[in-house]
């Protein structure tokens, strides 16, 4: 086999003759992981041997078994969707993505629910191993809930699956357990209504302690979480107005409106791929939740100041800071090597300078240089419990026992960052968490144990109040995120 970036070359001797591609087919997909389906595709006979022709990853792939194979992945080996489909589907140009995807986020945004539903349809658990058939049935509940595809055409193709998992015996399984679906749908649904996980789509530990949390909001939390959402952008306003860039959009078909009170935001509600987002190569616009883009306003930036971004990647924020002040000293750290790469790409995007640092930033004796900083932005590891709706393998994925080794993290970044920050300076420290223990109790045991910092009242309009600092839960407009600002007081003062 001969391998090139997107092509394969199979040369295969066939035992039965030319005419019998069927020993072909099982080569093929025993060497892809049974992802590729040949028919259609450009094949030759060779000296009775067969030759491919065709661009495997442009051509013919079975969305619904890459979703299952992609499922698998996030779910039993514990990987994150983003990055999952990253390798996935590098260096491809896989026609159905944005059907695997929707499938994909679709079955981990209903994980629980249709895993309570599929049980009550099966007659017994399948085995570890037919895992595969588990998810299978899973995204055939998910097609028939929630798509607009014919349900005879979900069933037909889910069902034709198993075929190329290798799993024939599981056909007559998922055909009946989808048709029975069908017949019983209104009293599954009525039935699962009792069972918290299984309704509210959300792990039972996450659904604790968000009522805990929040006893008036949770239920718009679990509902918001659960919601498929808009593509927020945030516009350079050094290099166009929102007003022309949303015309611009508007002008192409697309459906956009402004964001009701962060002014660089827009929400496209229409199906858009990144790439097709006008000047998006130049760094005219980069994607980010109006939420994030809130933390980028709140540092007070002037001039030539020095400005340390604690966990900078991908460069979110990184990027915003100089977009509205470039001539400041950006010093961006991050620990993940990978993860910086993407920092350094997307600066180069908008041509855009900070000083990239690969380090642990609570080490500060590894990195410092003991040259304070005017400006700290602390947005670092957190539960990402105010972005389900943008991850939602977060729900399955996190665990409870982690969210105390966070915050005992974000109490030494904290402390770190505070060492760094000059007298008179301002420190923001924000999560896109809505957990009280990563937010408003982190910092009022920061305070507590810090007599040089005093709370900065943040001024805005969206967000709930909270005893300090500004909350916001996650809405159709917006991700959940958390912020304070703090100042450090002159020694003298104190
Ligand atoms: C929420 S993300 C940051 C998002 C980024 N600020 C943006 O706007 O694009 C948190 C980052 O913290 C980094 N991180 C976690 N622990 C760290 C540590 N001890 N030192 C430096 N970076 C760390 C992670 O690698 C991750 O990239």
């Amino acid at each position: 086999m001969l391998e090139s970036q997107n092509f394969l070359v199979f040369i295969v001797d066939i035992p039965g003759g030319e005419n019998d591609s069927s020993n072909l087919a099982k080569f093929v997909c025993k060497h892809k992981g049974g992802a590729v389906d040949i028919s259609g595709s450009a094949w030759r006979i060779l000296n009775s041997s067969w030759i491919f022709l065709g661009n495997v990853f442009g051509g013919k792939v079975n969305p619904r078994e890459e979703a299952v194979i992609i499922l698998q992945q996030v779910l039993d080996n514990k990987r994150s969707l983003t990055q999952v489909f990253n390798t996935h589907f590098q260096g491809k140009e896989v026609r159905s993505q944005s059907l695997i995807k929707e499938m994909c986020y679709g079955v981990l945004r209903f994980y629980s629910k249709l895993d309570a539903i599929a049980n009550r349809l099966l007659a017994k658990k399948l085995k570890k191993k037919d895992e595969d058939i588990h998810f299978l049935i899973l995204l055939g509940l998910y097609q028939l809930l929630e798509m607009r595809v014919a349900d005879y055409a979900v069933v037909k193709e889910t069902v034709n699956v198993t075929l190329l998992l290798k799993k024939a015996w599981a056909k007559d399984l998922v055909n009946a357990v989808l048709r029975n679906f069908q017949r019983k749908k209104e009293t599954l649904l009525k039935d699962i209504q009792q069972e918290a996980v299984a309704y509210y789509a959300h792990p039972a530990w996450m659904l604790c302690v968000f009522s805990e949390d929040w006893p008036q909001d949770w239920v718009s939390i679990v509902e918001n979480n659960n919601i498929k959402p808009p593509l927020t952008i945030r516009v350079n306003l050094k290099k166009v107005t929102r007003e022309v860039y949303l015309a611009e959009l508007i002008e192409k078909g697309w459906e956009a409106r402004p964001h009701a009170w962060m002014s660089s935001a827009i929400l496209i509600l229409s199906n858009v791929e990144v790439m097709q987002l006008p000047g998006f190569a130049e760094g005219k616009v980069s994607v980010q939740d109006a939420s994030a883009q809130f933390a980028g306003t709140l540092l007070e930036l002037s001039p030539h100041q020095r400005v340390l971004d604690m966990c900078a990647a991908p460069g979110g924020k990184t990027m915003h800071l100089l977009e509205q002040e470039d001539s400041i000293a950006l010093f961006a750290i991050d620990q993940d090597a990978s993860r910086l790469l993407r920092v350094e790409e997307n600066l180069k995007r908008a041509n855009l300078q900070a000083t990239l640092i690969c380090a642990d930033a609570s080490k500060q004796e590894t990195w410092w240089d003991k040259r304070y900083f005017d400006r700290v932005l602390l947005d670092g590891p957190c539960t990402a419990t105010g972005v389900i709706r943008r991850h939602p393998d977060i729900k399955w994925l996190r665990q409870q026992e982690d969210v105390e080794k966070i915050v005992t993290l974000q109490r030494q970044l904290l402390h770190t960052a505070w060492t760094v920050l000059k007298e008179g300076g301002i420190l923001i420290y924000c999560t896109c968490s809505i957990l009280k223990c990563e937010n408003v109790d982190q910092i009022r045991e920061f305070l507590s144990s810090h007599q040089d910092a005093e709370e900065i009242k943040i001024d805005a309009v969206g967000g709930v109040e909270v005893s300090i600092g500004k909350q916001i839960l996650p809405s159709f407009e917006n991700d959940g995120f958390y912020y304070v600002k703090l100042r450090k007081k002159r020694s003298d003062l104190f």
